[in-house]
């Protein structure tokens, strides 16, 4: 696709009557994805949800494929959400800590994650240690590297806090996490849909994100990636028959994919408005997309120092 601004202003309805600029509470969706919501939920209201699920199962499948591309994993580490927070306490309940054991974050954490490890820090007696930051409120590296110990078991950070422009060093953050293989924990919601967001490169076990901010889809939906290897060793903190198949009268399997996170009911609608969303910014090009939003960027700071 050409990176055509006018073309792409053409297929979003919401700018033809209005400036908006909240993309991270939620962007303004593009006409490709509400024509995926709507059109699903005609046809649920048409011939029933069970069967327009049927009619769409090859496109459902291939939500997976499109969220995995956009991250580089494989698409048995995906799992789908209602929303980032969901993804993220999911994964994070069902990490283990003992007394003692150390959670490090970075000083601009999302405050829902923050709370989350109070609260299991009070349940298991695991401390809560926030990194230093550069004076500028970026995560120091150093500092994280001289902070590691046998203690640490998990760094859990956001990458782009949600207000202030701030962006950590996500990469330099993974690269010393698994240089001490030390599970990391990686809040991508801001970032996802704005820059490429590759988990390779990233080097993180753990990257959680919403549908609806930069990458423009439907609101309640999220997605969580978690890496192969540590996938076999967590169990969520909750399961149904979905995640686990109920095998025997005192037995159930848990699924070997992410998808143990996720339950049997969901929005079909909006999980395809999300599917056709992560397609939409593949096809323009995430690098684009990031040199768009830093020009743009970088405009707005020149006007507000002018
Ligand atoms: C950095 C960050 N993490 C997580 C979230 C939570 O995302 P959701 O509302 O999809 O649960 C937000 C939402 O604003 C956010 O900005």
């Amino acid at each position: 696709m050409a990176f055509d601004v006018a073309q792409f202003r053409s297929e979003t309805p919401g700018v033809a009557h209005r400036v908006h600029l909240n993309n991270a509470g939620a962007g303004l969706m593009p006409q490709p994805v509400l024509d995926a919501v709507v059109g699903h939920l005609r046809r649920e209201a048409e011939i029933g949800g069970y069967e327009a699920a049927g009619e769409a199962a090859p496109r459902l499948d291939g939500v997976y494929d499109s969220v995995a591309r956009l991250l580089g994993a494989g698409r048995d580490e995906i799992a789908l959400t209602e929303n980032a927070t969901v993804a993220w306490q999911l994964a994070f309940y069902a990490m283990a800590f003992q007394p003692g054991d150390r959670i490090l974050t970075a000083r601009a954490e999302y405050a829902a994650n923050y709370v989350a490890f109070l609260q299991v820090a009070r349940r298991t007696g695991a401390v809560i240690e926030v990194v230093p930051d550069d004076g500028d409120g970026m995560l120091d590296p150093e500092a994280l590297e001289r902070m590691i110990d046998g203690r640490v078991r998990l760094i859990a950070i956001t990458w782009v806090p949600t207000n202030g422009g701030l962006r950590n060093p996500a990469a330099a953050v993974g690269e010393i996490a698994r240089r001490h293989g030390v599970t990391y924990l990686l809040d991508a919601c801001q970032a996802v849909g704005q820059m490429p967001t590759r988990v390779d490169d990233l080097r993180c076990d753990v990257l959680t994100a919403t549908g609806r901010k930069f990458l423009r889809g439907p609101r309640g939906t999220g997605f969580l990636y978690v890496r192969r290897d540590l996938l076999r060793r967590l169990e969520p903190p909750m399961l149904d028959h979905f995640a686990a198949p109920w095998v025997a009268a005192d037995r159930y399997e848990l699924r070997p994919d992410a998808r143990r996170f996720e339950t049997w009911e969901n929005s079909y609608a909006t999980r395809l408005g999300l599917g056709r969303a992560v397609d939409y910014a593949l096809d323009i090009g995430l690098d684009r997309i990031e040199a768009r939003c830093r020009a743009l960027s970088a405009r707005l700071r020149d006007c507000a120092t002018a």
